[in-house]
């Protein structure tokens, strides 16, 4: 019996030659790095929640009527009957855990981030999984406008450090509540006589949630909807404010923004600003996207706290970079590999090793008693910078054969000045 992943998931290994991008550990150590330290810059701290939540809180919060909720959690029922959902985003979970751990007393205006894998029940294909990461931040308590613009500058931030730079913003406001349903009821009217010529995705999308109709990707639909109303005539007045000055701090920060009229995406919980990130090389799969929910933490149960955030696809950024040719993660290396011959020596490699490693080095040894080529080609793998041999003429003389990987110069030190010497 020989098993595979599960369909839709993939396996994140070691550092080799030819391996996939999105396979690679090294890779995702870099984009993980460079969140983290931009969101120290940007003076957000990390959470951690968990990957199942109660079936409840998901479906409410992404919404049931959504595609995610509607055809793509993974609910089960635990053994002791507690009915349960895989996140399928992070932004319901954090929701609940701000509320759960009172966090509004301790920051009420909070600024959170987190890593962390996803889970949807979505046909595979590349860029497209069951399992994906997203790296993700959310601001809490903020209902001002510059809290959108730091929350979309964090993302572009993100990507201009990895070296991304073909990217378009995608910028839209779905308003408040109130403006949204006014906007919904006309949008049903009009799409009411000409459903016999729509899709049958909108068909249903008509009746359970008619917003979603102008995100359809059909080409019937798409020709249909223009002459679809446009949400922003339905905007109050506040809502064409909040937006007008989202779009002014994004100038004024250097952030060029293509406004789309119909990015609604594919949460119920949004209010105002929604965005989406995309890249030339990804067809119309986004690289990120995100947006306000001034509702949604009264809807959890804890206080009306606005909040606006983004969750940015980390398997989708390698992808394109990928693509881009300009993935730059640095792949690990080690400063010294021992090759020892002989068990006496084999024993000293040991305690050089701790030696080595309390000195910062990087330090790996051969454990099997392999030949010398062998372990030589051993350090080469690992990308080592020196490769020490020690064998019984070296041990008795106290020192140890240093060889420089790159230039194969070899050089005899005293084994009690290794450590300072490599270091
Ligand atoms: P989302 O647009 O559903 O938003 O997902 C964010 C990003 O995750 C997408 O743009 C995409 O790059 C990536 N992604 C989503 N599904 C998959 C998949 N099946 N395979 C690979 N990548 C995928 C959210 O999840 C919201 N929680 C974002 C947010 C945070 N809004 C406010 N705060």
């Amino acid at each position: 019996m020989r098993y595979a992943p599960p369909k839709g998931t993939y396996d994140i290994l070691p550092s080799a030659p030819g391996r996939d991008a999105v396979q690679d550990s090294s890779n995702w150590q870099w984009l993980e790095s460079h969140f983290r330290e931009l969101c120290r810059l940007y003076a957000f701290s990390e959470v951690r929640t968990p990957i199942f939540e109660a079936h409840e809180l998901i479906h409410r919060s992404v919404g049931e009527g959504t595609d995610i909720v509607a055809k793509e959690t993974f609910d089960f029922v635990t053994k002791g009957g507690d009915h349960l959902t895989l996140r399928p985003e992070g932004t319901a979970g954090v929701m609940r855990a701000f509320v759960t751990n009172r966090l509004y007393v301790e920051r009420p205006t909070s600024k959170l981030f987190y890593i962390g894998p996803n889970f949807r029940y979505e046909r595979p294909q590349k860029g497209r999984y069951r399992q994906h990461h997203q790296a993700g931040a959310e601001l809490l308590g903020a209902a001002g406008p510059e809290a959108d613009a730091e929350i979309i500058a964090l993302a572009c931030a993100f990507y201009a450090r990895l070296g991304l730079t073909d990217l378009t913003v995608k910028l839209n406001t779905v308003g408040t509540p109130e403006s949204r349903a006014a906007y919904v009821e006309a949008l049903r009217a009009w799409a009411e006589p000409l459903l016999p010529q729509m899709s049958a995705d909108n068909r249903r999308r008509y009746e359970e949630n008619a917003l979603r109709m102008l995100d359809s990707k059909e080409p019937q639909d798409i020709a249909l909807l223009g002459s679809a109303p446009a949400l922003r005539d339905y905007l109050d007045a506040p809502s064409q404010e909040h937006f007008a000055q989202v779009k002014h701090y994004l100038t004024a920060l250097g952030l060029a923004y293509d406004e789309d009229p119909r990015l609604v995406r594919g949460f119920d919980y949004y209010t105002h600003t929604v965005f989406e990130i995309q890249s030339s090389v990804l067809g119309d799969k986004a690289l990120g996207g995100g947006g306000r929910y001034n509702g949604l933490i009264e809807a959890v149960g804890g206080p009306a706290t606005p909040g606006i955030g983004f969750g940015l696809g980390l398997e989708r950024v390698l992808l394109a970079l990928e693509e881009l040719k300009t993935l730059e993660a640095p792949a690990p290396t080690l400063g010294a590999f021992l090759c020892p011959l002989g068990d006496a020596a084999r024993a000293r490699c040991v305690e050089l090793l701790a030696e080595l490693r309390r000195a910062g080095i990087a330090a790996d040894m051969d454990y099997t008693e392999r030949r010398m080529k062998v372990m030589l080609e051993q350090a080469d793998q690992n990308r080592a910078r020196f490769a020490v041999i020690l064998g019984d003429d070296e041990l008795a003389k106290g020192v140890a054969t240093v060889r420089d990987m790159q230039t194969k110069a070899q050089e005899s030190i005293a084994l009690d000045l290794l450590a300072e010497r490599l270091a």
